[in-house]
């Protein structure tokens, strides 16, 4: 399923790069070799980042 639109940037994608480090819409973008264009994907690319943050959180309790 694509995430991004404008750059093909797919959930796996984001996922990848949410593990690799990023912590900002930004970084997925810059990881993807792409930058944001309409930003609209940018809320789908935040909620993915809190649930990844919300998954660490439980894990480390
Ligand atoms: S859908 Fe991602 S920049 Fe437009």
């Amino acid at each position: 399923m694509y995430v991004c639109n404008c750059n093909g940037i797919r959930e796996r994608q984001v996922r990848a790069a949410i593990a690799a480090g990023a912590t900002k819409p930004a970084q997925i973008f810059k990881a993807c070799d792409s930058a944001a264009q309409c930003a609209r994907c940018v809320c789908d690319m935040r909620k993915m980042l809190d649930e990844s943050r919300e998954t660490m959180r439980f894990a480390a309790e």
